[in-house]
């Protein structure tokens, strides 16, 4: 089923399909995907937690580099946090909230999801 367009109150945007849902499981690997920021082509990723998906900017709140330590990898060993595999910032999966390190409060960029029909879309903000 096609995705349904989305009322920005401006104008009407058909959200970006991101992946189907199934490819993005409960505290396992994140899926990468890119997003148009700010007029260039940024790094993002989404994960699950708690049984919703969240999804983020894939640029530390320290340094602007990515997270993972390996492809996709985004949670601490614990299955509890994103860290960044840089210095270890930690940052709450459900916010993208720093919860300790070099990030200092500065946490990650939310980017808006929603999961309808097996997939997982982006919401375009205009
Ligand atoms: S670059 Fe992420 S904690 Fe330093």
């Amino acid at each position: 089923m096609p995705p349904r367009l989305k009322n920005t109150g401006t104008r009407l945007t058909p959200p970006d399909p991101i992946c189907a849902s199934a490819m993005v499981r409960e505290g396992a690997t994140g899926f990468r995907f890119e997003v148009d920021w700010h007029g260039t082509r940024a790094a993002a990723f989404v994960i699950r937690h708690l049984g919703r998906a969240h999804a983020y900017l894939n640029r530390c709140g320290h340094i602007p580099v990515e997270l993972d330590w390996q492809p996709g990898e985004f949670f601490d060993s614990s299955r509890l946090y994103l860290v960044c595999a840089t210095h270890g910032a930690l940052y709450d999966p459900t916010s993208g909230a720093c919860l300790g390190g070099r990030c200092e409060g500065r946490g990650l960029v939310v980017l808006p999801v929603e999961e309808r029909d097996g997939h997982l879309f982006l919401i375009k903000e205009n």
